[in-house]
């Protein structure tokens, strides 16, 4: 496994893991046994702990949680470094994380290449830092420094481990790393420094009242903004021991807080969704596939979505053509995204030059001929297929052989579009969300004659551009928008039946979502859905119920936030709307037209309703194909429409709470509204097998990887 190099009087200790040097118990084992041997020569006299492949470690093996555990755990490993008999250095390069900074923070010194990353990521994983983490931390940089990294799970960089003292010196990223290692364990040897334990460190006590304002204000703000999150209070309630507590009772109290976490649903979930994000961004389909090289790109139309697509692609550091139908257009689309870079500059995340820089790259036009050269053109101008399928025809004439052909359509047929051109090989969806510059989720759509380069093609863009892509297959909405639009009809449903819409958007709230679905239909703007359900009106299945509350709020002008007025009422403070008794009003109108007589819901009537409908209709979206796995739909679920991160996904959430149960509750439904409520037939063919969908995700995932990592 891993080559421990003996250099004179310094024992190299090499943690090699592939790929990110995870803390398995091999490993963890080899750090022992390497300390106990060093301990035992005489001509040891320091010790170096360091990485491989450019990594130092991510911490705890990830996968190993919920198995039993395997000695020696981490805290031990952490404990026989931090009490060796002579000097522990760890050295950093790459990232040190969760239980990797732990072992950093157990050694008695710590460098780092300036690239370096230091962290404690475990809240995102519904943890604590379970290796002593809580305990070290706060007593070599201070309780309000290590509530900041610890609470937020952020990656610190190296300049900034420096000035807050969690690492000793920042190294020369010019020289070779090892080499800088052993200097500095040198150095630590001919100056007499002696071993220096974090657990001994008594200075960050000294000033205890803004210690214990610090842990009061960590609990107010968690308690404001941690939304249910479980772990943040017991990270807080460990790091709170530093204070009251020998150094041994927090270990033990930090061990208890760990395992309470590591036993909760939100762990599960959350690590389910770190896990279902990898997943999702290695399908099948480009397994065996090269993508091709993309400079430049084209966007075709300069609206709400081609500003932000041309963002995210200058941001991704492409050279950007953008095609509109006027130079109105253009000047408009180019005056918003400065305005954009402008905002960010406000705000200090940008600064001035990197503006310059970024619109630099940028060019327009008004003649699809500037897209001759491109390597990608995304069009994202009107929702109709007419206007897609004649700009594609057009593409297809302009573009070089070997360009991308993709649409950013919400909802059209992808094959459909492709089939008017010479290439549809070559055509595929980028459907991305909006504001498309900071929303992580990119859907792929692969159309029937998509071939797999151009896939890859995809998925390699959307690394390059830091997003989250999904495979989807083609059919009205994809896989998120269709399964919302299910969802979003069991709301109204529910409202026309007797609950409000504000009873809905804060149960969806404490479900753990950042808005209800009415605040969301607020904020997009109401008159785009009804443009839809009006081209919509002479195809709509008469004996399906259609609820008309949205349109007569939309017949009013009533379209939102943008008309200060929609489901809320929206005074000075734009963004936060106010309950509104004549929207009440409105809809006890339409009940009464509707023959309805109003009935109560609880809270917990209206999630299971919204769940269920939810997971029934994701299970559709497999079934057929359109999502890949359940996993799928659990990453757009997540990174797209703002489902609770800590649940894991809808699919998740249903295997957490039993398909049995799920199953069971929408045949209840169906007894009222049957041709809503049909049970999908995976659902019940699970049901019936007694399986779940992680079953399917793991099938799926062996099928196409005989070591894959699910558990
Ligand atoms: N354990 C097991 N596998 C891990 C892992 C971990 N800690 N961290 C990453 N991996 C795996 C990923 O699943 C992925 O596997 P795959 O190739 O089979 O899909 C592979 O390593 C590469 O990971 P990424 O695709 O994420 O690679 P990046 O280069 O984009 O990112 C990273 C690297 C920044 C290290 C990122 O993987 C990361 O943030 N990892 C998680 C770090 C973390 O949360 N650490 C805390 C663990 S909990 C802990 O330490 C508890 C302790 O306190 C007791
Ligand atoms: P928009 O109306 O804001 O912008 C469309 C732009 O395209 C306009 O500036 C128009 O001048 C331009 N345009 C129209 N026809 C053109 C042509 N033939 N050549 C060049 N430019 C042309 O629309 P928006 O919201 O940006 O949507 C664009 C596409 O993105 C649609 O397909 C939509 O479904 C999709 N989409 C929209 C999202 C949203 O939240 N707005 C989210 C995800 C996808």
């Amino acid at each position: 496994m891993s080559a421990d190099i003996k250099d004179e009087s310094i024992t190299v200790i090499t943690l090699s893991n592939p790929p990110v040097n995870a803390l398995g118990q091999t490993l963890r084992r080899h750090i022992i046994d390497s300390l106990d041997k060093a301990e035992k020569d005489p001509a040891c006299q320091a010790v170096l702990i360091c990485g491989s492949n450019h990594i130092f470690s991510a911490g705890a093996d990830i996968k190993e949680f919920g198995l039993p555990p395997k000695a020696p755990s981490l805290p031990e490993v952490c404990q026989r470094a931090e009490s060796f008999s002579k000097p522990v250095v760890a050295l950093i390069e790459g990232v040190a994380l969760g239980g990797g900074l732990e072992l950093a923070l157990a050694a008695h010194y710590r460098i780092a290449m300036p690239a370096s990353k230091l962290g404690l990521p475990e809240v995102h994983l519904g943890l604590i830092p379970g290796g002593g983490g809580t305990q070290r931390m706060p007593r070599l940089i201070g309780i309000s420094a290590a509530l900041d990294v610890i609470l937020s799970g952020r990656h610190v960089p190296a300049s900034e481990a420096l000035s807050i003292g969690l690492i000793d010196r920042l190294l020369d990223s010019d020289k070779d790393v090892l080499s800088q290692g052993i200097t500095f364990a040198r150095e630590i040897i001919h100056s007499g420094s002696k071993v220096r334990k974090t657990c001994d460190e008594t200075k960050y006590q000294a000033d205890k009242p803004a210690n214990k304002a610090a842990l009061q204000q960590a609990r107010d703000s968690v308690a404001r903004s941690a939304r249910g999150l479980f772990s943040p209070e017991k990270i807080i309630d460990a790091i709170q021991a530093t204070l009251e507590k020998p150094f041994a009772e927090g270990m033990r109290i930090e061990r208890e807080c760990f395992i309470q976490c590591l036993n909760s649903p939100q762990h599960k979930g959350l690590t389910h969704a770190f896990f279902a994000e990898r997943e999702a961004a290695k399908p099948p389909q480009i397994h065996n596939a090269q993508p091709r090289d993309l400079k430049q790109i084209g966007i075709v139309g300069g609206g709400t979505m081609g500003v932000g697509i041309a963002i995210s692609m200058l941001d991704g550091g492409f050279n950007v053509v953008m095609v509109e139908r006027d130079e109105q257009a253009l000047a408009r689309g180019r005056a918003n995204i400065e305005k954009v870079y402008d905002m960010l500059i406000a705000k200090g995340r940008l600064n001035g030059g990197d503006k310059i820089t970024r619109m630099a790259h940028l060019t327009g036009a008004t003649d699809y001929s500037a897209l001759a050269q491109v390597d990608l053109v995304i069009e994202a101008v009107f929702e109709e297929i007419a206007v897609k399928k004649a700009l594609f025809a057009e593409l297809d004439r302009v573009c070089k052989p070997g360009a991308v052909l993709a649409s950013n359509t919400s909802y059209l047929n992808i094959n459909q579009i492709a089939a008017v051109t010479s290439r549809p090989g070559d055509v595929i969806g980028l459907h991305f969300f909006s504001p498309a510059n900071i929303m992580k989720l990119l859907e792929i759509v692969i159309g029937e004659k998509t071939c797999d380069e151009v896939v890859a093609t995809g998925f390699a863009l959307a690394k390059r551009l830091k997003k989250q892509p999904v495979r989807a297959g083609v059919c009205d909405g994809f896989i998120g928008n269709r399964i919302l639009g299910v969802y979003r009809t069991a709301a109204d449903y529910m409202m026309e039946d007797g609950a409000s819409p504000y009873q809905i958007d804060q149960a969806v709230r404490h479900f753990g979502y950042p808005m209800g679905p009415y605040q969301v239909s607020d904020l997009a703007g109401g008159d785009i859905g009804w443009a839809t359900r009006k081209s919509h009106a002479a195809t709509r299945d008469p004996k399906r119920r259609y609820v008309r509350i949205a349109d007569a709020l939309c017949e009013r002008g009533w379209f939102g936030q943008k008309t200060s007025h929609g489901y809320y009422l929206y005074n000075q403070d734009k963004r936060k709307g106010e309950e509104d008794p004549d929207v009440l009003a409105i809809i006890s109108e339409e009940r009464r037209k509707a023959g309805i007589k109003p009935r109560t819901f609880s809270e917990e009537q209206i999630l299971r309703r919204y769940l269920a409908a939810m997971v029934n209709e994701g299970a559709n979206v497999v079934q057929e194909g359109i999502a890949n796995r359940p996993l799928d739909v659990d990453v757009v679920l997540l990174s797209g429409y703002g489902f609770p991160r800590f649940r894991g996904g809808p699919m998740k959430y249903a295997d957490l709470v039993g398909l049995p149960k799920i199953l069971a509750d929408i045949n209840e439904f169906a007894k009222e509204e049957p041709l809503f409520w049909q049970p999908s037939p995976l659902l019940v063919s699970l049901v019936e097998k007694g399986a779940d969908f992680e079953s399917l995700n793991r099938s799926a995932s062996s099928a196409h990887s005989p070591t894959s990592k699910r558990s």
